[in-house]
C-alpha cells in the first residue's frame, strides 16, 4: 500500500515529501479553504514541490455542478500542471461527476472520484473510468458504519471482476485504520501529516533510544 498526504499544508507536504514516503497528495475544498490561499496558485505551488510523485489530486469546487463546468474547470487545472501527468481531477461522486470522469478518462486525464461510501458508488466510478476511488471509512465509522470492511468489500469486487481503478482510503484518522485498510487491500491511504508522524512511533522504540543513549554515556565515562 502506497502513501499519500492528504492537506493543501505546505509546510506538511514538504515533511512528508522529505521522509520518502510519499507516492501522492489529495485535497478538497476544505482543506484549500483552511489554508485561505487561493486554489489554482496553492494546486501550482504544490505540484512544483512535489514533481516525482505519481498523483496530485485538485477536486473541482462546489459551484460545478455539470459534467460541462466539472470538465471546464478540469481543463483550467490541467493547464496549471504544464503537461505534465500527475495532476488528477478530483470529482463528487454524482452522476454528472461520472459523465465528467468518462470524458476526462477518454481524454488521458487521471481521475479520482471522492465521497464514496457504498460498493455501488465504487463500481459505478470504477466502469466510469476513475483512476482512483476515494471510500471515506472515517466519516462512515463516525455513523458508526464500518469504514475499513467498505474498503475490504471494494478490494474484493475489484479483483473479482478485474477493475484496474486504485483504492484510497480516505477520511482516515489514526495509525489503527491504517493497518487494517492495508490488510484489507486499500492501493493507497490518504492521511494527515500527523498520522505519518504516529505511525513512526512506539514507546518501545523511545525506550530503546533512551538506554541506547544512557548505556552509550556511561561507557564513554
Ligand atoms: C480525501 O481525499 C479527503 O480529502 C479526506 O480524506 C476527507 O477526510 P475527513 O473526513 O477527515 O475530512
Amino acid at each position: 500500500m502506497k502513501f499519500f498526504i492528504d492537506t493543501a499544508n505546505i509546510a506538511d507536504i514538504k515533511k512528508a515529501y522529505k521522509v520518502g514516503v510519499l507516492s501522492g497528495v489529495t485535497t478538497n475544498p476544505s482543506l484549500v479553504a483552511k489554508e485561505g490561499v487561493k486554489f489554482e496558485d496553492r494546486i501550482a505551488e504544490i505540484l512544483q514541490l512535489v514533481p516525482e510523485v505519481e498523483s496530485v489530486s485538485a477536486e473541482v469546487t462546489p459551484e460545478a455542478l455539470t459534467a460541462e463546468d466539472m470538465i471546464a474547470q478540469a481543463n483550467e487545472l490541467i493547464k496549471i500542471n504544464n503537461g505534465d501527468k500527475n495532476i488528477t481531477i478530483k470529482l463528487p461522486m454524482t452522476l454528472e461527476g461520472l459523465e465528467a470522469c468518462r470524458y476526462l478518462t477518454k481524454k488521458g486525464v487521471k481521475t479520482n472520484v471522492t465521497l464514496i461510501f457504498t460498493v455501488n458508488q465504487a463500481l459505478l466510478a470504477a466502469r466510469a473510468g476513475a483512476t482512483y476511488v476515494s471510500p471515506f471509512l472515517g466519516r462512515l465509522d463516525d455513523i458508526s458504519e464500518d469504514g475499513v470492511l467498505l474498503v475490504a468489500k471494494i478490494a474484493e469486487l475489484f479483483r473479482v471482476h478485474g477493475l484496474p481503478a486504485q483504492i484510497i482510503a480516505a477520511s482516515v484518522r489514526h495509525p489503527d485504520h491504517v493497518t487494517r485498510v492495508a490488510m484489507a487491500g486499500a492501493h493507497i491511504a490518504t492521511v494527515p501529516y500527523g498520522v505519518i508522524e504516529q505511525l513512526s512511533k512506539h514507546p518501545l522504540t523511545d525506550q530503546g533510544l533512551a538506554k541506547f543513549a544512557a548505556d552509550w554515556t556511561k561507557a564513554a565515562k
